[in-house]
């Protein structure tokens, strides 16, 4: 199977887990799309959803699905996104897109949060992908520099600017053994916005995607 077939195949294994006449929280990426595209595929009608990025908000909206701002929307009963990384903890790095504050945000609201990957995103340890981090343009390289300090070595996505009109800087090698102890200190620098650290805040489910069908984690 090709990455993008076993992309497909958890998108289509996730629409069993959406409520007809739902709000749903829909995160960003290929593997979203590929939802984004099962969900049209599959005649399921839900009420709205709330978008995590202006690309999945295109999208959903060309499929006819009504987008809500989440001030309006409230708590939402299913968020459904993916990531980068995942551990057996179920804990992710997240950001690749650049859509990790919204996706965040979003995640919080919800009351189940399933994560949906290929195998090629399970790790030990988290941290082989470059943690993204957003931060407010003007603290850059004083975030920069504290990140150094924690033994990172970040690099700035330069060029790209986040929905929210911020600054990523994807972090090499920081050790994230206790990650939930690292998504708080990483949030608490002044000027970060949020980091793509999902510990605090986890999947209830994360679906997985194989040669030989989706493993449920
Ligand atoms: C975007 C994300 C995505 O979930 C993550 O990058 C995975 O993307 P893909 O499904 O394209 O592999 O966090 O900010």
């Amino acid at each position: 199977m090709t990455q993008n077939e076993l992309k497909q195949q958890v998108a289509e294994a996730a629409i069993a887990f959406i409520d007809e006449d739902s709000i749903l929280g829909i995160g960003t990426g290929s593997t979203v799309n590929c939802l984004i595209e099962a969900l049209a595929a599959s005649g399921k009608r839900i009420k709205a959803a709330v978008s995590s990025s202006e690309e999945s908000t295109r999208r959903l909206q060309q499929i006819d699905i009504e987008v809500l701002d989440l001030n309006t929307a409230g708590s939402l009963d299913l968020y459904i996104d993916g990531a980068d990384e995942f551990d057996a903890n179920r804990y992710l790095i997240k950001g690749g897109g650049g859509a990790l504050t919204r996706e965040k945000i979003i995640a919080a609201a919800a009351r189940r949060f399933i994560c949906i990957v290929d195998q090629s995103k399970q790790v030990k340890v988290l941290g082989k992908f470059p943690l993204p981090v957003e931060v407010i343009p003007m603290a850059r390289s004083m975030v920069a520099r504290k990140l150094v300090a924690l033994g990172g070595q970040p690099e700035w996505r330069e060029g790209f600017i986040t929905d929210n009109g911020n600054w990523i800087l994807d972090v090499h090698n920081l050790d994230l053994v206790d990650a939930a102890g690292m998504e708080r200190t990483l949030n608490n620098i002044p000027g970060v916005v949020t980091c793509g650290i999902f510990a605090l805040r986890k999947p209830e489910t994360i679906l997985m995607s194989t040669a030989s069908g989706t493993e449920r984690f």
